[in-house]
């Protein structure tokens, strides 16, 4: 049985075949390729894209979806192992998972990272304990440590784009924000794209650094693919000659003594067309979406014709339906 919650896996292998079979699809009319199966989208945090574009999959697909938002008129979920459940959580995973997986196909997952301790978080309690109990394949859509949808649809964007994405000096840009954000998009982009054979470059402020083991783990993939990682607290050397400019907000290390204030504090870093205009003459913006208006990024970089978003947001469809045809065919 195949899961999806992490780039690990797929592998190089799989996540060429996702992106070929996503790009290949695009092109033609939708093929009903899950008729009468049933996706489980199991929300414990808010989403647009996601919910949408899973839903998307399962009807444009000749399936359909069950969609459940945990705490929302479905009982809030407990994942701790012994605990004792006297609070507000009336059921735990390890009933909770298997019952549902007696009713879908392949149950999809969204749990954001608390944020409080970045140790705690890279054990991904919940991804993990609906990996454990489940009976049928799980699909993360966003869990503590990474976006693994989100990167598979940003690296078909800018294959679409490019045509190839070897060796593609990419940057990936913290900005600022209203408040700390997971590091699960930026994680997955950087994993992503290392896997994809680009030249990544991540540039942060001190005191934003990313999981430790996800940078090892992109070192990794770029060393098997011929990309490469570079990490920088230089934003205009990370741009040079960059030809896609990936944006996201993300809190601070919660090692480095910063507190959430700390992400108001260098508005500078908020993607300006002055940024833009130093990478390649050609360079993408790109961005997950959602974003904050003229806080993470300037309405000139959002609004101007090399802005992917809305494309690389389609390609979350795109991706997803081949990613459930993988997990299927395992
Ligand atoms: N990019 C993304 O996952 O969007 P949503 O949070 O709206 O699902």
């Amino acid at each position: 049985m195949r899961h999806a919650t992490k780039l690990a896996d797929l592998g190089v292998d799989g996540l060429e075949a996702v992106l070929a079979q996503a790009i290949a699809w695009k092109q033609g009319p939708h093929p009903r390729h899950i008729p009468g199966k049933i996706l489980g989208l199991v929300f414990f945090n808010p989403s647009l894209r996601t919910r949408a574009s899973f839903e998307a999959v399962a009807m444009r697909g000749g399936g359909s979806a069950i969609v459940l938002e945990v705490g929302g008129g479905v009982w809030k979920l407990e994942d701790r192992i012994g605990a004792v459940m006297d609070g507000d959580k009336a059921e735990h995973l390890k009933e909770a998972v298997p019952v549902l997986a007696r009713y879908v196909d392949i149950l999809a997952v969204r749990t954001f990272a608390g944020g409080a301790d970045d140790a705690a978080d890279f054990l991904d309690p919940v991804i993990n304990g609906f990996r454990q109990y489940s009976t049928v394949p799980v699909i993360s859509m966003e869990s503590a440590v990474e976006h693994p949808c989100q990167g598979l649809a940003d690296m078909m964007t800018a294959r679409e784009t490019f045509g190839s994405t070897k060796k593609l000096p990419v940057t990936l840009t913290w900005a600022p924000h209203i408040k700390p954000l997971p590091k699960a998009v930026p994680d997955s982009f950087l994993l992503t794209a290392a896997a994809a054979g680009c030249e990544v470059r991540v540039a942060h402020p001190k005191g934003f650094e990313l999981h430790p083991q996800v940078i090892a783990e992109a070192e990794s993939f770029a060393k098997a693919t011929g990309g490469s990682v570079s990490i920088t607290n230089n934003l205009d050397e990370a741009l040079t000659g960059s030809r896609v400019v990936y944006t996201k907000a993300w809190g601070p290390a919660t090692k480095s003594g910063l507190g959430p204030e700390a992400v108001k504090q260098f508005p500078e870093w908020m993607t300006s067309r002055a940024h833009m205009e130093k990478a390649a003459k050609d360079a993408i913006f790109m961005h997950c979406l959602p974003t904050r208006r003229n806080v993470e990024v300037a309405d000139g970089v959002l609004d101007h014709p090399n802005s992917k978003v809305v494309d690389e947001a389609e390609n979350r469809f795109h991706v997803q339906r081949s990613l459930v045809d993988w997990i299927l065919k395992g």
